[in-house]
């Protein structure tokens, strides 16, 4: 039964048009985005969805947009077990991670395979904001020797126990550091890159670029209008990029959606 209709005749019906019958799951916890105006159901809203079967331990509701470099946002406990570790299943992977400490976003992960498909067994593939792993993780387990960097401390250590939990570890290096200060750590012919870079920071592009090969590949992702697309497009030809496909996934705010290029170097 749809979450709205185990509702109704609990909460007003004004009030239940504001509710949307999808919530994001990650492992065992339901994240909500309740609007304000049903702060006063905040409970029995938490309950039902406690009790939707869905073998949902905890319910959080978030208070905050993403925040900070380690792009985590706040939460409030709402029902369940005050416990925000947890292991999510995507795609046979296992991800270990504290939603509350830890970036992850459960709905790119048709968008992480689509990616890991292209790559060749033996491949070096850099990837920079590797947070808990959902990215290198495929990656290597398709036979990739996979460099993986991240800021945050916990990601990283996440990051280490995820390899391991997936029998990767010996195909994954760690590096806790800052991806602006990567040129200065590695070394430089990578065939290919993954650059989920968080919202704002483009200009990494450019140092992973002094670190492909001529002939490699990159995946970098960006939050764009779609007005922004064709002349971006035109700004990495003039970097001596092919655009081999620019796609939309998924929407972050009005108007402006995650995209990924997939781009060669000549
Ligand atoms: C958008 S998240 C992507 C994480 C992961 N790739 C995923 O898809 O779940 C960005 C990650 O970059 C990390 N980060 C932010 N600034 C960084 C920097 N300057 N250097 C390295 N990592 C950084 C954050 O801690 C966060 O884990």
């Amino acid at each position: 039964m749809r979450l709205t209709e185990k509702l109704q005749g609990v909460v007003p019906g004004e009030c239940l048009g504001r509710l949307s019958d999808r919530f994001h799951v990650i492992g065992n916890i339901a994240i909500l985005s309740l609007a304000p105006e049903l702060a006063s159901y905040k409970k029995v809203i938490a309950g039902a969805v406690l009790s939707s079967g869905k073998s949902i331990h905890t319910v959080l509701n978030k208070t905050t947009k993403l925040q900070g470099e380690r792009r985590v946002a706040g939460f409030e406990l709402l029902a369940g077990s005050s416990n925000t570790d947890t292991v999510h299943r995507e795609f046979g992977f296992l991800y270990r991670l504290d939603v509350t400490r830890v970036f992850f976003n459960s709905h790119l992960a048709h968008e992480r395979m689509r990616v890991s498909a292209q790559v060749m067994e033996g491949e070096d593939v850099l990837v920079p904001f590797s947070g808990v792993g959902p990215f290198a993780i495929p990656l290597a387990a398709r036979g990739a020797h996979v460099v993986a960097l991240e800021k945050n401390r916990e990601a990283c250590l996440y990051l280490a126990e995820n390899a391991r939990l997936n029998r990767v570890d010996k195909m994954v290096a760690i590096i806790n550091a800052d991806a602006f200060q990567m040129a200065k750590l590695l070394r430089k012919d990578f065939h290919r890159a993954v650059i989920p870079a968080p919202y704002g920071e483009d200009g990494i592009l450019e140092t992973v670029l002094t670190l492909v090969k001529s002939g490699g590949r990159l995946h970098f992702y960006t939050f764009k209008k779609l007005h922004q697309i064709e002349p971006l497009k035109k700004s990495y030809e003039d970097m001596g990029l092919e655009v081999m496909q620019a796609r939309r996934c998924g929407n972050v705010a009005p108007a402006v959606s995650r995209w990924v290029f997939d781009l060669a170097k000549y």
